[in-house]
């Protein structure tokens, strides 16, 4: 094994989901800008980057967001909480920017290849976001692939649903990373869906169109933060070769 692979392998190992911490421990925020700053390098679907990160610092703010956490410990005594949030109605002015900022430098002889890239931001993600009222137009798309996936294959997935879960996919790919960060950095973490989503939106006086993915919880574990052995499903039950 490769010393990168035996290092990863180490911060893999080590990331648990912490429910107390320790607030005494000393706490550098820069390790949090910098794992945000890898967060967001994480894969992203047509690297339309639909995601916010919000840190909440204060004393008085983390505890109006602990009690919209359900006063889960790990909210209680987290040094920070970063709230991960899917911006799909951002998807016009992410398509513009990545289109633009891709092909800018393109030389001449690409004019084939601007051109597909256009096509891609310019028609098919338009297609692909835009919904209709009552999301009547994802319903349409959806019929279509039906009847034209009984001849070839076909993307299905093109409701306002399937979208969201898109967003969401791309956004629990960046919690992941800034956790494993957060270990390398030698903090601690915990990820957490117990909230009020509602609530959060208002906290952070975001549109309806905003969805919370995660909140995670930072710090330094306490002596009795990590509330058991790992258990974990036995791989011969979830990973298969054909
Ligand atoms: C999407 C998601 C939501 C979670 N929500 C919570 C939560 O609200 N509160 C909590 O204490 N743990 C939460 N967890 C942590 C899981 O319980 C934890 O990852 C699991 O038990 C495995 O333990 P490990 O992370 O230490 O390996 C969540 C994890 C994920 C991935």
């Amino acid at each position: 094994m490769k010393k990168s692979a035996e290092v990863f392998d180490k911060i893999v190992h080590e990331r648990r989901s912490v429910r107390i911490y320790d607030n005494e421990a000393p706490f550098d925020e820069t390790a949090v800008t910098r794992s945000l700053e890898r967060a967001v390098l994480s894969p992203t679907s047509s690297n339309l980057q639909l995601w916010e990160f919000y840190r909440v610092k204060s004393e008085s703010n983390k505890k109006k967001l602990a009690k919209i956490c359900f006063n889960q410990n790990a909210a209680k005594t987290a040094n920070e909480l970063i709230v991960i949030v899917v911006r799909n109605d951002k998807w016009k002015e992410r398509a513009s920017y990545v289109f633009e900022h891709s092909t800018k430098d393109y030389p001449e002889s690409w004019a084939k290849r601007k051109e597909l890239m256009h096509n891609y931001y310019n028609r098919l993600i338009p297609i692909l976001y835009s919904q209709g009222p009552f999301g009547v137009l994802g319903n349409i798309k959806k019929i279509s692939a039906n009847i034209s996936g009984v001849f070839r294959p076909v993307p299905r997935e093109v409701t306002e649903t399937d979208m969201r879960i898109s967003g969401h996919k791309s956004a629990a790919l960046a919690a992941q990373t800034f956790m494993l960060s957060m270990k390398a950095e030698g903090y601690d973490t915990c990820p957490m869906e117990g909230f009020d989503s509602k609530r959060v939106l208002s906290f952070l006086k975001l549109p309806k169109g905003a969805e919370i993915n995660m909140i995670i919880a930072v710090g330094t574990a306490a002596p009795k933060g990590i509330y058991g052995d790992r258990v974990r499903v036995p791989n011969h039950h979830t990973i298969f070769e054909l």
